[in-house]
Formats: C-alpha cells, structure tokens, sequence
C-alpha cells in the first residue's frame, strides 16, 4: 500500500513517472466507479477543485468532506474514521493541522492516502511547482532554486522536490524561522543539501527561481502581527526580482498575501509564472493518482 505524505515517499525515479503522467492527457482510468474523499481541516481554492476535477478525469467521484462534519478525533477517532471512510473509497486525501493525523490515516493500511497539506508538507503543490519548472526549461538539473521567506511546509516540499530533481536548493528567512536540524537530515537522506544564506539578495544573485510563500500559514494567525516584523527584509518585490537577474521566473503556490511577501508588481510583473503553476495543480494531482492508483498499486513503478 503506497501513500503519498510527502515527496519523498517517492523515489527519484517515481517521481519522474509522476510527472510523466502529469502531461499524459489520456490517463488510465484508475477511479472508474470508485470515490475519492477529499477531507478538509483548512479552507482550499486550488487543492479543493484540482483534485476534485482530478478524480473526475480519472473515472471517480469527489467527495469533499470538511473535517468538522464528520468531527475527526471528536465525534470518532481518526482511525474509525479512515476505516469508514474506506469503506465506500477507493482513496481519501486529506488536508489537516498535525501531520500526524495523515500518517495515522496511513498507518490503517486500507486505501491509499493523500496528504493535501499539513502543518509540515504540500506534497500535491511542489509536484505542481516541479511540473512548472520542467515546462520553463525542462531537465531541472543545475537549475538554481531561492526559497526566500519563512521554512515551512512548502518549502521542505518544494526542497525534496527540486533538490530530488538535481536543482540546487537556496534557502534565506530570518533567524527563528529557518529548518530544523531534523528537516535538514531528512532532505540530506533524498540527497538534498540546502544552501543557507542571511541575505535575501544574496540568495536570489544569478538563480532560475525565486519562490516565496506566506509569512503566516494557515492556523498561525494569532503570530501575524510578530510575523509581519520579523519577516521584513524578506519580501520578494521588484529590487529582489532584479537582484536575481534577468532569468529568473517566480512562484507561489498561492494565495498570495500582496503586499507582504510579495507585491503585486512582481506576482502580475513578466517574471511570474504563478498562473501556469496553479493550472499545473489538477495535471500533477492526475498523474499522482494515475500512479498511486495505477502503477504503484499494481506492484510496479511503470519508469
Ligand atoms: N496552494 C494551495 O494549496 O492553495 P489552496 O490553499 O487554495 O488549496
Ligand atoms: N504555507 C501555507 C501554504 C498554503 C497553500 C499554509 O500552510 O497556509
């Protein structure tokens, strides 16, 4: 039973298949006649609707599911959950506060699980950001990635991503809001090392990608405001687009607080490829369910 928590649930080469499928515009249609629940503990614009178009391109049926209906280690555990669930699914992804709650979804071993994000990962938005950067200049290898902002979910996904890839890996946040020794461990075991600098400009001189995410993510709102002035000095804006050099595309996987970590020149200015990026959601969910659901249930990696 495979699952997909994070990127590097998937090896190298699965995750070239993944991206394969991505572009196959006739995929298998592993869904036919199953569900899929989408269960939700955070609002969504794009995960929501990617996957549910998603599943429905793959012969399935959505069905979205906010957590407090069904009240997940409240009205029943996680567990009674998953196995109900299971029971009329043939996969539930799942979007939550604790990373926890997926892997103890995982670990019922029924369908497979999909993290839709978690307090520590958004596996579903880097195979999305990777898809986009292949398109730009396909083979990601030697290609130069600055994450600028603060080292959370999104990053440790888009650094397993990139880095897997054969992307170098720049990181530069302020002091308190950088990875943890364990996340650096984790990425060095994908044989991803990241590059950390002080200096939001130093990190971007010369790269491909400039990639920023919100300063306070979902369920850290009451640190807005301490956010907000720890994390000046770390805004992409025109002068840091520039600092980058004239190659250098930007992302975000959205939604974009304008005026915090990004102004409005930038994500609306020519570099931005944030539209591509968002369509690429429901291509990179499709090729990870054709795989998860196809190939990597059948016992082979399809490469
Ligand atoms: N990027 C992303 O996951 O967007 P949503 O929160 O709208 O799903
Ligand atoms: N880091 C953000 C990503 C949103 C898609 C959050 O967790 O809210």
């Amino acid at each position: 039973m495979r699952h997909l928590l994070e990127i590097d649930d998937l090896t190298v080469d699965e995750l070239h298949r993944v991206l394969d499928l991505a572009t196959d515009l006739s995929p298998p249609r592993v869904l036919e006649g199953q569900g899929m629940a989408l269960v939700f503990e955070k609002p969504s614009a794009r995960t929501r609707n990617s996957m549910e178009m998603a599943v429905f391109q793959l012969g399935g049926h959505p069905m979205y599911i906010q957590a407090a209906e069904i009240g997940m280690d409240v009205r029943e555990s996680v567990e009674d959950v998953t196995r109900t669930l299971a029971s009329y699914h043939g996969c539930i992804g799942a979007r939550v506060f604790a990373h926890a709650t997926v892997e103890r979804m995982a670990g019922e071993g029924l369908v497979p699980i999909v993290n839709m994000l978690s307090d520590e990962a958004h596996p579903l938005q880097a195979l999305a950001d990777v898809l986009t950067l292949q398109q730009e200049f396909g083979d990601l290898a030697g290609r130069t990635v600055a994450y600028v902002g603060d080292g959370n979910n999104m990053f440790r996904s888009l650094a397993l991503a990139a880095g897997m890839l054969g992307a170098e890996v720049r990181f530069t946040g302020p002091p308190g809001y950088r990875l943890p020794e364990a996340d650096r461990d984790r990425l060095a075991a994908a044989g991803v090392v990241v590059a950390e600098f002080d200096r939001a400009t130093d990190a971007v001189a010369g790269v491909d990608v400039v990639y920023t995410d919100v300063w306070t993510s979902m369920g850290q709102e009451d640190e807005a405001a301490q956010r907000h002035r720890d994390f000046e000095g770390f805004r992409v804006d025109e002068a840091l687009m520039e600092a980058a050099g004239p190659k250098a595309v930007f992302l975000h996987c959205l939604p974009a607080h304008r005026g915090e970590e990004v102004t409005d020149g930038v994500v609306d200015g020519p570099a931005s490829r944030v539209w591509p990026q968002v369509a690429n959601r429901m291509h990179a969910a499709r090729g990870l369910l054709a795989w998860l659901l196809g190939e990597a249930a059948d016992g082979g990696s399809g490469a």
